[in-house]
């Protein structure tokens, strides 16, 4: 088995065999309904649970119709349900317990160490469904978007990311390492990303730029990825953040500096973008959504080493 907690972690291989399977899985089942299963019905009888400590919509949603498209079931798990919240249980009981009923964990949690703790101690695959530092499942569901839409392999193309350094953004540049592609941040100066992480770009030959001029990152864009400016749970002076941020705001003046580039937003939106280009035609931002159930399908056939 494998767990799916961050990208810097799965080889490039296994990466791009994720990739090639939710391809052909995507073509296949082309006419079928939303919850139609697969013909080959690879994940029969396998039950996926899955838990989230902060809200969502599309990762819920996403691993539901993936593991239902695939012939199993999902058990959406509310933490105040569970012992564990009350510190009542610990993680490594709730982990046996896990799995000897389930065969998969996915789990959205503010607590970085809960992933740690987890996949330590499951039996099952663990799937990291956003943590503080990361959001693997997006990212690589992201990668396949803009391979889908520009028809070409992400290591030829100028990714920019405009925004907050954030959890996205450090799967996108382990991601950018991965799969050696240029990746250009911008972001205001206090808002660099971490040490550790300015320490991960350092120690791998990566092709990660940082740039603190909206404009001077975005040149030469082939797609350009934003997020909110303030994350959930995001502990910040919320007023200052956003007046701090208003220069990187994607506006049409600023899109218009790139190589006609389309717009990528993991959602929920903010106030990072303005509607023009939100809801313009460069935007590809629903067919993204959409894309996170294929991806998180070959995803679950990875961690339970059923990828063909
Ligand atoms: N992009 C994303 O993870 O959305 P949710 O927070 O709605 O799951
Ligand atoms: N950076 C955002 C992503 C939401 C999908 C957050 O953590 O809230």
């Amino acid at each position: 088995m494998n767990h799916f907690t961050n990208i810097k972690d799965i080889s490039y291989k296994n990466l791009r065999k994720i990739l090639d399977d939710a391809k052909k899985r995507k073509f296949k089942r082309k006419n079928l309904e939303t919850l139609e299963i697969d013909k080959d019905k690879p994940l029969k009888g396998n039950l996926l649970i899955q838990m989230f400590e902060k809200s969502s919509l599309r990762t819920r949603l996403s691993f539901y119709l993936a593991i239902r498209q695939l012939g199993g079931s999902a058990l959406t798990l509310r933490p105040d349900e569970l012992h564990l919240s009350r510190g009542a249980e610990s993680v490594s009981d709730t982990a046996k317990i896990l799995s000897t009923y389930g065969n998969i964990f996915m789990l959205r949690t503010d607590d970085e160490k809960k992933i740690k703790s987890f996949s330590k101690f499951l039996s099952i695959p663990l799937i990291n469904g956003l943590s503080p530092e990361s959001h693997p499942a997006q990212i690589l569901s992201d990668i396949f978007t803009i391979e889908e839409i520009t028809k070409r392999r992400v290591s030829k193309l100028n990714i920019c990311w405009i925004g907050d350094s954030n959890n996205v953004l450090n799967s996108l540049i382990e991601a950018s390492i991965k799969f050696s592609f240029n990746l250009n941040i911008g972001c205001p100066k206090n808002y660099n990303p971490s040490k550790e992480i300015l320490n991960y770009i350092k120690n791998n030959i990566g092709k990660v730029k940082i740039f603190n001029k909206a404009n001077e990152a975005i040149k030469n864009a082939d797609v350009v990825l934003t997020d909110k400016v303030i994350s959930m749970n995001d502990k910040v002076d919320k007023k200052k953040k956003i007046k701090d941020f208003l220069k990187f705001k994607l506006n049409s003046k600023l899109m218009s500096l790139s190589k006609d580039a389309f717009l990528l937003h993991c959602l929920p939106r903010g106030n990072e973008v303005t509607d023009e280009v939100f809801y313009g035609k460069n935007s590809k931002v629903w067919q993204q959504a959409l894309n996170r159930v294929h991806v998180q399908k070959s995803i679950l056939l990875f961690c339970l080493n059923k990828l063909r």
